[in-house]
C-alpha cells in the first residue's frame, strides 16, 4: 500500500475515508505494463483457436483496424489511427500478456478502442490474441 493509503491508519473514522479513496483510484488505473507482460496465455494456438479469435476479430476489430489487420480500414473513425497489426512495431507491448491486456482494457485517444472485458470471455479475448499474432506472423 502507498504512503499516501498508510497515512489513514492514524484515526479509524480516517482511515475509512482514505481507504474509499484509495479504491477508487485503483479502480481507475489501468493495468500496468510490467503486469500486463508476465500474465501467460493459457489458450495454444492451435486451428481452433484461431477460428474463433478470426470470427471475434471480423465482429470486433475488422471496423477499425480492417480485414487484413493492417489498420486501414475506410470505416474506421476519420481523426484515430487504428494501429499496422501485421507489422514489427508494437507501440504497446508485444508480449501476449500486453496484447490481452490491450484487447480487455482498450487503447488510443481517450480510448476510442474500447476494451472488451466484461463483454467477451477471457477464453475468446486469449483467441483473438492467438489470431492478431498469426496476422502479424503469416507465414507459419
Ligand atoms: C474504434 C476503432 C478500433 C477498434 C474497434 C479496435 N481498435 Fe485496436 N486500436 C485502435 C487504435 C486507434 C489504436 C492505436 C492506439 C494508439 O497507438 O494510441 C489501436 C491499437 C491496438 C493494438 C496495439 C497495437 C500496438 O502496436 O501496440 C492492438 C493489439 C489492437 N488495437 C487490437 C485490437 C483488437 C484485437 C480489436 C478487436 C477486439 C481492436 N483492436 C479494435 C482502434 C481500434
Amino acid at each position: 500500500m502507498s504512503q499516501r493509503c498508510a497515512l489513514g491508519w492514524g484515526g479509524v473514522s480516517v482511515a475509512a475515508l482514505v481507504l474509499g479513496a484509495c479504491l477508487t483510484v485503483r479502480a481507475e488505473q489501468q493495468t500496468p505494463r510490467a503486469e500486463a507482460a508476465k500474465l501467460k496465455n493459457p489458450v495454444a494456438s492451435n486451428a481452433a483457436s484461431l477460428a474463433a479469435g478470426q470470427q471475434l476479430y471480423q465482429k470486433y476489430c475488422r471496423f477499425c483496424h480492417g480485414t487484413t489487420g493492417h489498420g486501414d480500414s475506410p470505416t474506421a473513425p476519420k481523426d484515430i489511427k487504428p494501429s499496422n497489426l501485421t507489422d514489427a512495431v508494437w507501440d504497446r507491448g508485444s508480449s501476449d500478456g500486453e496484447i490481452f491486456v490491450v484487447i480487455q482494457e482498450g487503447a488510443g485517444p481517450d480510448y476510442r478502442m474500447k476494451g472488451l472485458k466484461g463483454k467477451i470471455t477471457d477464453q475468446d479475448t486469449w483467441n483473438l490474441v492467438n489470431y492478431v499474432r498469426s496476422l502479424a506472423a503469416p507465414a507459419k
